[in-house]
């Protein structure tokens, strides 16, 4: 069999109408647009109307992306749906979003916390690759906010509700998903997750009383998780795509908290308006928050044919996903050659981010301390 590659051909995004702003918040809990801005980037996220569900949701970003595709939900030999809020516990909300398209074919639902789509983009890549399938419809899309206690500062103001959706298809033309790293810390469950409602712990009156249905939290343990994995896992997604940081034209991480994204664009030593951000409109949307930031990316000309794109996911589980792809067609990597001076440059810049992620991990601890002492002085 020929080679094939697995491209992103199609996309769109759905965006709630209703605004909360940092404002709103304020009015809600003790917490201030001061406090939100400078601790997380984010000024304001979308809450769904009455008339959002999940599945509508994900229906209007998925038309959109299958007209810029040029094709018709018929043409389509796979759905996943990438999401932590579905509309029922039971059926898939995969087979609504079929069946609301008028698609035949089939569909399923894949849950990874904020890492969704980015196990889904790989996950379709798969199928493309093998031969199995040619058309496939990977949407990201969260109604976090039904999960969300609006009383505990803690968390509701960092999430919000969208959806965003990408056709993927083969093609014979080198290009598309280049490499990927899929990653779970099941051991930290407890950081990031939602303690009542599933079979374990039914919804019961005490679920209600001690407001158990609602997200919990542990915010400094899920940021030094965050800054940990974030750089370090487009690293190696990007070393196995026989690439440096500095071939990388845009990055698009996990829209979780700013300082989260500008600490990775250190430890990358890259350039921090590469990464891209749209985290003061949006908040974290969970797992439509990349494919969001990709359909912005090319929306506003920042992501084009030829560029090169390396994005990471990371949240419940815990979990993490990174991918590294070509847009459009084109020379994928000079490193594959075995004397070049890409592959020089390559193998000298991998060993010194080697060198310097052993140093950084060594200095981890020190700077958790210093930063915890600084905090507790203030
Ligand atoms: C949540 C987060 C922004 C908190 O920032 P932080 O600098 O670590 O703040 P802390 O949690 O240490 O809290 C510092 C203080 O601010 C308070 N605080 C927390 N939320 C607040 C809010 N919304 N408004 C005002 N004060 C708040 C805390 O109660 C604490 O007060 P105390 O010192 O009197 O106890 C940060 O930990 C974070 O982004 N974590 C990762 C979250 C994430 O990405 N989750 C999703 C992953 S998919």
């Amino acid at each position: 069999m020929s080679e094939r590659y697995a491209k992103i051909t199609g996309w769109g995004k759905y965006i709630p109408a209703n605004v909360l702003t940092n404002h709103d918040l304020a009015q809600m809990v003790d917490t201030s647009d001061e406090w939100i801005t400078t601790r997380t980037g984010i000024k304001e996220r979308r809450i769904r109307t009455e008339n959002d569900t999940t599945s509508s949701m994900s229906v209007a970003a998925s038309l959109d992306a299958l007209a810029v595709a040029g094709l018709t939900p018929q043409d389509l030999d796979l759905i996943i749906v990438c999401t932590s809020s579905p509309d029922y516990l039971l059926p898939s909300v995969a087979s609504q979003v079929q069946d609301m398209l008028g698609a035949t074919c089939g569909a399923f639902s894949l849950v990874a916390g904020c890492s969704g789509w980015v196990y889904g983009l790989a996950t379709a890549s798969q199928f493309i690759t093998s031969g199995a399938y040619n058309r496939i419809l990977v949407v990201g899309v969260e109604i976090i906010s039904f999960a969300m206690d609006f009383t505990d500062r803690t968390t509701c103001v960092l999430f919000g509700d969208a959806a965003a959706a990408t056709v993927v298809e083969a093609s014979a033309e080198p290009g598309g998903l280049l490499s990927f790293e899929l990653g779970s810390d099941g051991s930290g469950a407890q950081y990031l997750y939602v303690p009542d409602g599933g079979s374990k712990a039914p919804i019961s009156p005490e679920t209600l009383t001690e407001r158990r249905q609602y997200l919990r939290m542990n915010g400094p343990e899920v940021f030094k998780f965050a800054v940990r994995t974030l750089a370090s896992s487009m690293k190696r997604a990007i070393y196995q795509a026989g690439l440096t940081p500095d071939d990388i034209d845009l990055f698009i991480p996990h829209q979780a908290n700013a300082r989260i994204i500008e600490s990775a664009a250190r430890q990358m030593r890259v350039p921090v308006d590469k990464f891209f951000m749209n985290i003061d409109r949006y908040g974290n949307t969970s797992a439509a928050s990349v494919p969001l930031a990709l359909v912005e990316a090319i929306e506003e000309g920042r992501l084009k044919d030829g560029d090169t794109v390396a994005m990471c996911a990371f949240g419940a589980g815990l979990t993490w996903a990174s991918v590294v792809m070509k847009m459009g067609t084109g020379e994928i990597s000079a490193a594959h050659s075995l004397f070049s001076a890409g592959r020089a440059r390559y193998l000298a810049r991998r060993t010194s981010d080697a060198m310097l992620d052993a140093a950084q991990s060594a200095m981890l601890p020190l700077y958790t301390f210093l930063y915890q002492r600084r905090k507790k002085k203030k």
